[in-house]
C-alpha cells in the first residue's frame, strides 16, 4: 500500500486513549515497521505537520484535537536471543501489547517481569515513564532501547545506562519527542529469586508466598490485586496513576509526621516517597464524582472519566486536587500522564 493510501485525515482518538476523551488527528497513519515510520516521518517534515507518536494512549491527556500527524506505533515482534541456562533475552517489538508480554514470558518460565501484569500499553511506551508496580520497574531487566533519533535521523542503541532510569523517569521523557522507540530487550531469568516484598502481595499471597511459586503464578496474583483496586480502562476509562508519588526530604517528612501521624511514606535513596494515594484519600477526594469526571473510590490516585468528560474536564479536577493536597499538606503533586493536543492549559498542576 502506497504511504498516501496508509495516511487518514481527521480520525476520533476516543478509542485510542485509555480515559476515552473525545480529539480528532488532523492526519493519522499506522506504522507497522520501519518504512512506514520513515515515511511518515518524511511527510510530516514535507508537509510542515508535527508528530505525536502514539501506543495505546495508557498515560496521555488529549486537552484537545491534534494539529498534525498521529503516528500510532503497530511495530510486531516476539522473540527470544541468547538462550542459555540462566535465562533468555526477550526482544519485543514497539506496538506489542505489555500485558501480553508478560504473560508470555512468565508463561514459559522466565522471571523478570511477573510483577508488572495487567500495565496496560505498548512495550515501546514502557521504557519512557519506566513502569513500575509491586517492587520492579522495567529498567531492572531492561538491557537495551532502539530507537529512531530524531536529531540524527540514525537508529540507536541505547543500553540501560544511557535511558537514565528513575522512578517514572527516563531519557525518554525527559526529550520529549527526540527519540521514537521501535524495539525494546529484556533479560529474564530462570532463576532469580521472586520479587514478593510489595505489601499487598505478600498480603494476597499469605502462606503460599513460602510455597514453590513460578513466574506465572506471581503474575496471577499480581492482575488479582490489580482487578481488586484498579478499574480496568474498558469498563471505567482512566489513565491510571494520575499523579506521581512525590520525594521529599526526611526532613520534611518528618514535619508532616509531627503534624499528620499517620502519613504514609516510604525511604527512597535517602528520601522519603509520599503515597500521593493518601494525601488525596486524606484531603477528601476519594470516591469524588461531578458530572462527568471523578475520582476511583478504590485508589484515590486513579482519575475516572464517567461519562463524556474532556481533557480539560480531567486536568481542571486534577488541578482542584494538587490545590487542596498543597493547603493541606504543603506537598506538590506532579502529573504521571502527559499532556498533548489543544493549546496549552492554564492550570496550576
Ligand atoms: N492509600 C490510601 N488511599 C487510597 C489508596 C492507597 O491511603 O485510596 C495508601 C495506602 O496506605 C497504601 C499506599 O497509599 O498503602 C500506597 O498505595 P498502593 O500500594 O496502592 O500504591 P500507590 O503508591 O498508590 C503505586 C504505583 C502504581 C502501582 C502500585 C503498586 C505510582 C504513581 N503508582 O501506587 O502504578 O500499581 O504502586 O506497586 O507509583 C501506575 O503507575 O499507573 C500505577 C497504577
Amino acid at each position: 500500500m502506497s504511504l498516501q493510501a496508509k495516511l487518514q485525515e481527521n480520525v476520533g482518538l476516543s478509542r485510542l486513549n485509555t480515559l476515552s476523551v473525545s480529539a480528532t488527528a488532523k492526519h493519522y497513519m499506522d506504522v507497522a515497521g520501519l518504512d512506514d515510520l520513515h515515511g511518515a516521518l518524511a511527510w510530516a517534515q514535507e508537509s510542515g505537520q508535527k508528530t505525536l507518536v502514539l501506543g495505546s494512549g495508557s498515560n496521555l491527556v488529549f486537552a484537545g484535537d491534534f494539529d498534525g500527524l498521529v503516528i500510532r506505533m503497530r511495530i510486531a515482534a516476539r522473540y527470544w536471543e541468547k538462550v542459555d541456562d540462566s535465562g533468555a533475552t526477550l526482544v519485543l517489538g514497539a506496538g506489542e501489547n505489555w500485558h501480553e508480554a508478560v504473560l508470555y514470558a512468565a508463561g514459559a518460565g522466565y522471571r523478570g517481569i511477573e510483577n508488572l501484569a495487567l500495565i496496560p500499553g505498548t512495550a515501546g511506551a514502557a521504557p519512557v515513564q519506566n513502569i513500575g508496580a509491586y517492587g520492579v520497574e522495567l529498567g531492572d531487566t531492561l538491557v537495551s532501547v532502539t530507537a529512531l533519533d530524531r536529531d540524527s535521523s540514525q537508529l540507536v542503541c541505547l543500553d540501560n545506562a544511557d535511558c537514565g532510569f528513575a522512578y517514572r523517569d527516563s531519557l525518554f521523557k525527559r526529550s520529549p519527542g527526540r527519540y521514537i522507540i521501535t524495539q525494546i530487550r529484556l533479560r529474564l531469568s530462570r532463576t532469580q529469586p521472586l520479587q514478593l516484598g510489595y505489601r499487598d502481595l505478600e498480603d494476597y499471597l499469605g502462606s503460599a508466598v513460602s510455597q514453590d511459586l513460578d513466574a506465572l503464578a506471581v503474575a496471577e496474583a499480581v492482575m488479582a490485586i490489580r482487578r481488586r483496586k484498579l478499574p480496568d480502562p474498558e469498563i471505567i476509562p482512566n489513565a491510571g496513576s494520575f499523579f506521581k508519588n512525590p520525594v521529599v526530604p526526611v526532613e520534611q517528612f518528618s514535619e508532616l509526621q509531627a503534624a499528620h501521624p499517620h502519613v504514609v511514606g516510604y525511604p527512597y535513596n535517602g528520601k522519603v516517597k509520599l503515597a500521593a494515594a493518601w494525601l488525596i484519600d486524606q484531603s477528601g477526594w476519594k470516591g469524588y464524582r461531578n458530572a462527568r469526571v471523578g475520582v476511583h473510590n478504590r485508589q484515590a490516585l486513579v482519575l475516572i472519566n464517567h461519562s463524556g468528560g474532556t481533557g480539560r474536564d480531567v486536568l481542571a479536577l486534577a488541578s482542584e486536587i494538587c490545590q487542596s493536597v498543597k493547603e493541606r499538606f504543603g506537598v506538590k503533586l506532579e502529573m504521571e500522564p502527559g499532556i498533548v493536543g489543544g493549546t496549552a492549559p492554564q492550570l496550576s498542576i
